[in-house]
Parts: structure tokens; C-alpha cells; sequence
């Protein structure tokens, strides 16, 4: 299919005006696309407009954090958007952060019990529905621009997807046990995301550090372990800091800094 031939941009352009939000940018959709996040990143380099939009029904390489495979079947959501953040750049540390509290509350507004994972997991009931890759490019000056890939379990069951993420995801139309729409997901995220990088920009990173937590799961103050820089930390959850690291105390009382990784509750041992 050519882009857009079935009026998918469309459709979300007009949902977005129906929420009062003129969309300022390009919103692009294709049929399948090898990766939304390689190809808004190809159209950055060639001077896309902030707030550009890529959307797909399918990818085929679709990419996951730390190097890892997104599976990317027809029925879920594929969405990247493009952001030029002004300087200073130490503010937008937070953005994948930013990213995943629009998807929690764009889930939470269809009926969902959406909750954060650190870094930007977005789970419910334990399993997760949706993650965000961030990727950002620099120049001599700074911060050039950077690609909020969103991908959301909208339709596709569980047992559809590969073997190895089966077990720890859910899907939307699964948890509400209704149909759901796609662009609906798609426009409430790109609202809240609007929202939440304006007043980062106005009032700066602890906007975001306390709505985050906020939402977080609930694990401050519980044992956890973390996968971080190929080493593997235990600690208790303390607090997230302004520039979305996590703080974990360690068992020496000293603590730890951790700025991307993967991270699990830990359950104490029963007797
Ligand atoms: C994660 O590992 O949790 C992040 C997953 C991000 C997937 C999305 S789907 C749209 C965009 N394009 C990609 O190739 N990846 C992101």
C-alpha cells in the first residue's frame, strides 16, 4: 500500500483537532515500515520539522532498548515523533522518561491500571503493554534532535507474540476485554507528550521527577536488582533523580546511580 492510501493520518490528524490540538507537523503513515524509528531518524537528518510524526501498522525490524527485537505485527501500535529541544540539553535527560508517563496516562484514560517502570516499561497488572525507545543525535552544538519510538500491545494476544516475551506482556483489548482503537492511543499520547514537554520546558525536570513517581510501580523502599553497564546491582529503590537516574541504596548504605539498564523487584526469600 502507498503511504497514508487508507487516510490513517488523516483519521489521527482529525482526532487530534477533535482534542483541540492543531497538529503542527507532518504525521506520515505507512503500511509496514522496517523500523518508525529509523525512518523519522532518516527524516530528521533531512530537516524534519519538530513534532513530525511516523506511524506504521507493521514493522519488520522493528527495535526494542538495549539492542533487543520489537515484535511488530499488524494490530499493535507503532509510532515515533520527532523532538528538537531547544538548549540548555541537561533538562531533556528526562524525555524517555516524559515519553512513558504520556503512555501511562493515554492507557490510564482508556480505563487502564497503567504503571512505570524504570527506565519507561509501561506495565499493568505486572506485565508490560508497552515501551518507548528513546534516541537522541548531537552536533557540535548540542543536542540536534531526538526520536521517541512508542510501541503499545494494542490487539495483538500475548500468545501471539514470540515465546520469550509471552509470559511478561499483556495486551490493551485483552485487559479492558473490548475493541479498542489504535489512533485513539495514539492521539491521547501525542496530546499528553505536548503537555508534559511544554511544562518541562517552563518549570524543568522536577515537573516530571514527581508526576513519574507518581505513577511509578509501587517498589520504593523494596529490594530490587539491576542490570546496569553489564553489571548487576542490589539495592532498595530509593528515589528517581532529576535527570531520571535511579537511586538505589546498596547494602554498604552507599548508593548507586543508575542510569539505564533493567531492573526487577526482588521478593525476600519465605522460610
Ligand atoms: C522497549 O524495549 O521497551 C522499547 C520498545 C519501543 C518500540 C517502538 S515501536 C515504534 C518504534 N520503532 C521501533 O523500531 N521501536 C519503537
Amino acid at each position: 500500500m502507498s503511504a497514508d492510501a487508507d487516510g490513517t493520518a488523516a483519521r489521527l490528524r482529525l482526532r487530534l483537532a477533535a482534542q483541540g490540538l492543531e497538529w503542527p507537523a507532518e504525521i506520515e503513515h505507512t503500511a509496514v515500515s522496517p523500523s518508525t524509528n529509523d525512518r523519522l531518524k532518516q527524516r530528521a537528518r533531512a530537516g524534519a520539522a519538530e513534532w513530525t510524526v511516523v506511524l506504521a501498522d507493521a514493522q519488520t525490524a522493528g527495535r526494542g532498548r538495549q539492542g533487543r527485537r520489537w515484535s511488530s505485527p499488524p494490530g499493535n501500535l507503532y509510532m515515533s515523533v520527532l523532538l528538537r529541544p531547544a538548549p540548555p540539553s541537561a533538562r531533556w535527560t528526562v524525555l524517555p522518561l516524559v515519553a512513558g508517563l504520556a503512555l501511562a496516562e493515554a492507557l490510564a484514560a482508556e480505563g487502564l491500571e497503567a504503571r512505570l517502570k524504570w527506565p519507561n516499561d509501561v506495565m499493568v497488572g505486572g506485565r508490560k503493554v508497552g515501551g518507548i525507545l528513546a534516541e537522541a543525535s548531537s552536533g557540535a552544538d548540542g543536542l540536534e534532535s531526538v526520536v521517541l519510538g512508542i510501541g503499545v500491545n494494542v490487539a495483538v494476544r500475548p500468545h501471539d507474540l514470540p515465546p520469550e516475551v509471552a509470559a511478561s506482556v499483556t495486551c490493551v483489548e485483552e485487559e479492558l476485554a473490548r475493541a479498542v482503537d489504535r489512533l485513539a492511543i495514539a492521539s491521547a499520547v501525542l496530546a499528553r507528550l505536548t503537555v508534559w514537554y511544554h511544562a518541562l520546558a517552563r518549570e524543568g525536570p522536577p515537573v516530571v521527577q514527581s508526576a513519574w513517581r507518581a505513577r511509578a510501580v509501587p517498589w520504593w523502599g523494596r529490594a530490587v536488582e539491576a542490570q546496569s553497564g553489564g553489571h548487576r546491582v542490589r539495592g532498595i529503590a530509593r528515589d528517581l533523580d532529576e535527570g531520571g537516574a535511579l537511586i538505589l541504596e546498596l547494602e554498604d548504605g552507599t548508593r548507586a546511580v543508575l542510569h539505564s539498564g533493567e531492573v526487577r523487584e526482588v521478593r525476600p526469600a519465605r522460610d
